[in-house]
């Protein structure tokens, strides 16, 4: 409760907003909390609380926001209770485990890492395409032969629970995508299979940067490339202005190029949750029916510090750590009703 008071004390939001321990739902926080040294780090979902607290020392000892986003996401990768991220992602509907990755600093510089198999860290994989190549992005195979020339090793991903969890996919084999309000985390016993981490990080010095990493949907199609490595998508960076990133049905940020698009209204002078909304709405006109059966989220951190989300549906939380406080849990406030902001 002390943390949760001190997180609420430096925040200058509305009243209204709560901080709770992981697996917990709150109210929303769309201001920017005065920091130690002016860092912070914001995550998506309940698993971001970890996340943050991985990244956060890195941060705090002036380390740069790119290591910090690279640091959070490893542990999300890692992480045994987590069927959407990482070592126990659930496969695809052949029973492959495929993972998806990116990063991005504030410079533009980026890397990025799609349908790699038997490789825990997808999101180091992508740093060292960023820093090693001359490309961006590599998939598959060639994904793989880059890591294991990179020096990682491979294991085996699909896990017991997730290979007995394809298994009883298999009965109906129906690809049915679940809204997030439902998840494991806040209803026990419940599913999710479209969660990813999506990890926004401001350092002492100003500069931005971000990771996504996903086993995607759980049950694609083998060979589906979801939102999470396709810069633009899943992420997006510019020091100018600010950083996004999305989770949900990666499709539909693939179709609007939706965090490039929560950064580029971020500079015509929006806020980081009217930027999210604006998203949102963008999703929504372009598949309206779609939509009603579809989660999408976004969160955005601007230059300033100033974080803010926003989702198709009731249900997105996510992690915020400032000044070493970093077991605050939001649930974004604003969900879409189709009337006007
Ligand atoms: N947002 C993750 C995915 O659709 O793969």
């Amino acid at each position: 409760m002390s943390n949760r008071r001190q997180f609420l004390q430096t925040s200058l939001m509305a009243a209204t907003a709560l901080a709770l321990p992981r697996g917990a739902a709150a109210g929303g926080i769309d201001a920017k909390t005065a920091t130690s040294n002016g860092a912070r780090v914001v995550s998506t979902w309940d698993f971001g609380v970890g996340a943050n607290q991985a990244a956060w020392p890195v941060l705090a000892k002036g380390g740069s926001a790119l290591d910090a986003v690279e640091t959070g996401a490893r542990w999300a990768e890692g992480d045994l209770c987590n069927s959407t991220v990482g070592r126990c992602g659930y496969p695809d509907r052949d029973g492959v485990v495929t993972l998806d990755a990116s990063i991005m600093d504030g410079d533009g510089r980026c890397g990025a890492v799609a349908a790699l198999q038997d490789i825990v860290h997808p999101v180091s994989v992508a740093r060292r395409v960023m820093e090693r190549t001359p490309h961006v992005m590599l998939v598959g195979e060639g994904a793989q032969q880059f890591a294991l020339q990179q020096g990682f090793v491979k294991e085996q991903l699909r896990t017991k629970e997730a290979e007995q969890a394809w298994r009883e996919w298999l009965k109906k084999s129906e690809y049915k995508p679940q809204i997030n309000a439902e998840r494991a985390a806040v209803k026990p016993g419940n599913k999710e299979n479209h969660d990813t981490l999506g990890i926004l990080a401001l350092d002492a010095s100003g500069k931005l940067a971000g990771a996504c990493t996903t086993s995607g949907m759980a049950w694609k199609l083998h060979g589906r490339v979801g939102d999470s490595p396709i810069i633009g998508a899943g992420l997006y960076i510019d020091n100018e202005v600010g950083a996004a990133t999305a989770s949900g049905v990666g499709e539909e940020m693939i179709r609007n190029a939706a965090s490039f698009l929560v950064v580029e209204l971020m500079r015509q002078g929006r806020t980081p949750m009217d930027a999210c909304r604006e998203a949102i709405e963008r999703v929504v006109r372009k598949r309206p029916v779609a939509s009603k059966t579809l989660q999408v989220c976004f969160l955005a951190l601007n230059k300033h510090g100033e974080v803010g989300a926003f989702a198709l549906h009731k249900g997105f939380v996510y992690a915020v750590c400032d000044a070493g406080k970093c077991d605050a849990l939001l649930e974004s406030r604003s969900v879409y009703t189709g009337k006007p902001a």
